[in-house]
């Protein structure tokens, strides 16, 4: 099995099983509200597909941002903290780079995996037990890397055996060279940001690693949105 990190969402190529990253927050989010009991999340790259999508479902919440700010109009924004208890059976979500990587994926891999740290030893047993080559992608910032979705790529890497690619060990040893998640994620432009908005709090509360069991997935495409369910 190999074992493969795309540093960037342009790096991704059609694999048999992808891990998608978006650590701070979109993937957090997503494992929280599968975690919670939301039965989906339709994961939009655009606010009107997720505006229309929301308007076709009967019981579907509005969720996401952009730049980490409210959508004007939705229900709730991107922090993972919001969805601790379900509101409604599904979540129609659109973020600035999460989602976004997220369908690109759903276009291009045969299984989407939705990672963070929250989930990252259920994750890994999920990705481990199918036995298929595995590319892990950082969603990243505007295409540009992100240094905790490289340090959550290499906490995932270390748990999986196999062939380990050159980007893959470089990820873990990423990863080993800070003290902790926090140490880590605290550090980069996603965490700056998000403190400036106000919603720094999340920064801590994304890196508490197996603090869920949900392995969020790829079901189908529901036009453009990427429809996530529960393992
Ligand atoms: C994104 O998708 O760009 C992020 O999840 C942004 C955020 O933290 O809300």
């Amino acid at each position: 099995m190999r074992v493969h990190v795309a540093f960037t969402p342009a790096e991704t190529s059609p694999v048999p099983t992808a891990i998608v990253i978006d650590a701070l927050r979109a993937t957090s989010t997503i494992v929280q509200a599968i975690e919670s009991g939301y039965e989906r999340v339709y994961c939009c790259a655009e606010v009107d597909e997720a505006r229309a999508l929301a308007a076709e479902l009967p019981d579907a919440v509005t969720a996401g941002e952009r730049n980490a700010r409210l959508i004007p109009s939705f229900d709730f924004g991107n922090s993972p903290r919001e969805f601790v208890e379900p509101k409604a059976a599904a979540v129609v979500l659109t973020t600035t780079n999460g989602t976004r990587a997220i369908v690109a994926a759903a276009n291009a891999c045969e299984v989407v995996l939705v990672g963070s740290l929250l989930n990252l030893r259920a994750l890994a047993a999920t990705a481990a037990g199918r036995g298929a080559d595995v590319e892990i992608v950082c969603a990243g910032m505007d295409g540009r890397f992100t240094i905790e979705d490289a340090y959550c790529a290499g906490r995932i890497a270390q748990l999986l055996e196999g062939d380990r690619t050159e980007a893959a060990d470089a990820a873990i040893r990423l990863a080993r060279s800070f003290g902790s998640a926090e140490e880590a994620f605290g550090f980069g432009r996603s965490a700056a940001n998000l403190r400036e908005n106000g919603v720094g709090e999340d920064i801590a509360w994304c890196t508490r690693e197996d603090a869920a069991d949900a392995v969020p997935r790829l079901a189908s495409m529901r036009g453009p949105a990427a429809e996530i369910v529960g393992t």
